[in-house]
């Protein structure tokens, strides 16, 4: 089965990371965001992606020929006019009668997705939030959706449609958003794919939810921390012992980094080729080939190919930056 996943969009809210490389690159749990999915999706029996890319979209592209063997096609959106505008550009790529799954890139998720594609009916992924108001969300009857609503105003629902989608037949929801298109229908001025789904709903596609307990999203520095804790936690590797360092778990450390006197962890994503000395981090991701030195550091990401020394003891600094204080 095929599955589509948007990542052209330019990640501002990831800024400085994002001014040199895609979000979905950035490394959480010694991965890039768009490895954790891929290795799921692969893991759920999708043979072929589709994928979108926009802004820096070559360098997705690179990682993601190098490191899976799956067909991939790449569909480029120059115009960033919405979600559903960039799925209705694979329309040339999917056969109308087909399934079809959607994923947004900067989604890890943790569900098993053996019976949603199973599912007789087309399906979101839904979970429960105490405040609705920055999603999309489907009112249900308990079975079935009977409306979609993006971010309500008032409680209508607490299913907060999360970013994985199953369409039992692509070629209804390609036909929706061709109406979106001709008849430039619009929400916030952007073509966007809940409206497109309403729309199916509204002709009679029965939609059905699926629950998605394990979320993580990674599109803010906080919540890109958070998720790193959260995977790191399941999955804390065993280690080397590196020379008069104190390791505290859950961590990753990659091969290659190179660690003296310091006190790592926990919660720590080391990258590939970092040298930290003299250095305490906690609750942070350290990027390839970043130098860290004399400094206690926590919540805190930095970027590839970074220096950092002195006396900081929270940062947010993108590649190639150097800050020597104290
Ligand atoms: P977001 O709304 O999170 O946008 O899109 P973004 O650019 O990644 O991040 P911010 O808001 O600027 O910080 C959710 C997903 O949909 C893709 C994005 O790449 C992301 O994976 N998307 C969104 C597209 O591919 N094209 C679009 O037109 C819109």
């Amino acid at each position: 089965m095929k599955a589509i996943i948007p990542v052209a969009g330019v990640g501002t809210r990831m800024r400085p990371h994002t001014f040199s490389q895609p979000k979905v690159l950035l490394n959480v749990a010694g991965k890039p965001i768009i490895g954790h999915i891929m290795d799921k999706l692969i893991t759920a029996g999708i043979d072929e992606a589709i994928v979108i890319v926009g802004y820096l979209g070559y360098m997705v592209e690179d990682w993601l020929v190098k490191n899976y063997s799956i067909k991939f096609t790449f569909v480029s959106q120059d115009d960033r006019l919405g979600l559903a505008h960039a799925i209705w550009m694979c329309k040339p790529y999917v056969s109308k009668d087909e399934p079809l799954f959607i994923i947004l890139g900067d989604t890890i998720f943790d569900v098993d997705l053996d019976p949603v594609i199973k599912s007789a009916y087309s399906s979101l992924g839904i979970k429960d939030v105490e405040d609705p108001r920055r999603f999309g969300v489907a009112v249900t009857d308990g079975e079935k959706i009977l409306k979609l609503v993006e971010k309500p105003d008032t409680l209508v629902s607490k299913h907060a449609i999360v970013g994985l989608y199953f369409l039992k037949q692509a070629g209804r929801l390609f036909d929706c958003i061709d109406h979106l298109i001709d008849h430039d229908i619009k929400t916030k001025g952007e073509f966007q794919l809940t409206d497109a789904l309403q729309l199916m709903i509204e002709s009679g596609e029965r939609f059905t939810t699926f629950p998605v307990s394990g979320w993580y999203d990674c599109g803010k520095p906080e919540t890109l921390l958070s998720t790193n804790e959260i995977l790191l936690e399941k999955k804390s590797a065993t280690l080397k012992s590196y020379t008069g360092c104190m390791i505290n778990h859950p961590v990753f450390i990659a091969d290659s980094a190179v660690l003296q006197n310091s006190i790592i962890g926990p919660n720590t994503t080391i990258g590939e080729h970092a040298v930290i000395t003299n250095t305490v981090i906690t609750n942070s991701i350290i990027g390839n080939y970043a130098r860290v030195s004399q400094i206690m550091l926590n919540q805190s990401i930095v970027g590839n190919n970074t220096t950092v020394s002195g006396s900081p003891k929270q940062i947010n600094i993108g590649d190639y930056s150097e800050i020597r204080l104290g």
